[in-house]
């Protein structure tokens, strides 16, 4: 079904004739197989003119957008699955990089920079650095049959923007690594923010690889970096272990303990010992 239900969005976006809420049953075989990694996440990416790969990135994503239906005061919310075969663009400039996908009445594009000299922050010392500077979703509403109770027509666009070290930042010789389920909010800009029925989106991102700069010659993912989310996730679960260890030698102790005022108080004046 799911397979049957790309097919409609891969014929939209080629054709851009067949709606996704059309339902004939045609049949097409899906002849190219969509990149993922071992456990099923797909993969994006990007060749300069030579070829070689030069923006690669994997993640589980899916888009939260709220709005308010018509005649209607309470929110609702739906959810955007990005698909293992959107059509990727974008650009890989030397220090500002772009991954663009598009399916059916969608894009999200992910704007990363890369810092030319060296840039210390609190938690990056000296290194170069690459990081997102924008993220943009933008919804085609006309005839989206998402959105049937929607009276806002034409194209609108969520975004997270930064201007400082953004999210999404890794030293620039390794692949930035999130494994653990991330949200971000993505606005709208501030002139429609009182006139349209969108409300604001949420970015959920998961199981994320990306490399937006220094690809290698291989293709591969260069050494990853973990986000703070797994770095912390890997320590609480270091620290379950020690945790393990000192609560069962507590509770040996206290057995001990007990252990002693039980056989003092049987060895007591009044008790005889029986040989
Ligand atoms: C909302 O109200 C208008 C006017 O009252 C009506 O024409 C329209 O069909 C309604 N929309 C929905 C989705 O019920
Ligand atoms: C960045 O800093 C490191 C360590 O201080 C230094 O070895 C390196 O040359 C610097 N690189 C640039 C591009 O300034
Ligand atoms: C995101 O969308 C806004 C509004 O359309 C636009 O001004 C901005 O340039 C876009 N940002 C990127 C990185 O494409
Ligand atoms: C949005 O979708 C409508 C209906 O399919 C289409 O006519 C229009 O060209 C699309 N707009 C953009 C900007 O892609
Ligand atoms: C929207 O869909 C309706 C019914 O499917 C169709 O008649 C109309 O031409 C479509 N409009 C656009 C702009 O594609
Ligand atoms: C990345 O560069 C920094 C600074 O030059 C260096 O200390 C570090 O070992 C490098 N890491 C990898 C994975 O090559």
């Amino acid at each position: 079904m799911s397979k049957l239900l790309s097919v409609y969005c891969s014929l939209f976006v080629t054709t851009g004739l067949v709606s996704i809420g059309q339902t004939a049953n045609i049949n097409i075989p899906v002849s190219t197989a969509v990149p993922t990694t071992d456990s099923g996440t797909p993969i994006y990416s990007l060749k300069n003119k030579d070829g070689k790969i030069c923006f690669k990135a994997a993640f589980d994503s899916e888009v939260h957008v709220r709005f308010k239906p018509d005649n209607t005061t309470k929110e609702k919310t739906v959810v955007v699955k990005v698909p293992a075969d959107a059509s990727a663009t974008g650009k890989c400039d030397e220090y500002n990089s772009a991954l663009t996908l598009k399916w059916s009445k969608y894009s999200l594009k992910f704007s990363f920079q890369k810092k030319a000299a060296n840039l210390t922050t609190k938690k990056h010392k000296a290194t170069q650095l690459y990081y997102s500077n924008g993220v943009n979703f933008t919804i085609n509403t006309t005839n989206n049959s998402d959105f049937p109770d929607l009276r806002d027509e034409g194209t609108k666009t969520l975004e997270k923007k930064t201007k400082q070290v953004g999210f999404i930042v890794s030293p620039s010789n390794q692949s930035y690594s999130c494994v653990i389920l991330q949200k971000y909010t993505l606005k709208l800009p501030y002139l429609y923010k009182k006139t349209s029925q969108f409300k604001n989106a949420k970015l959920h991102l998961k199981n994320v690889r990306f490399q937006p700069f220094n690809v290698p010659e291989s293709g591969k993912f260069l050494k990853s970096h973990d986000c703070p989310a797994d770095v912390a996730n890997k320590q609480a679960k270091q620290n379950i272990v020690p945790l393990v260890v000192a609560s069962s030698l507590g509770i040996f102790i206290i057995i001990i303990i007990f252990a002693y005022f039980i056989s003092k108080t049987l060895n007591k004046p009044g008790y005889k010992a029986v040989d």
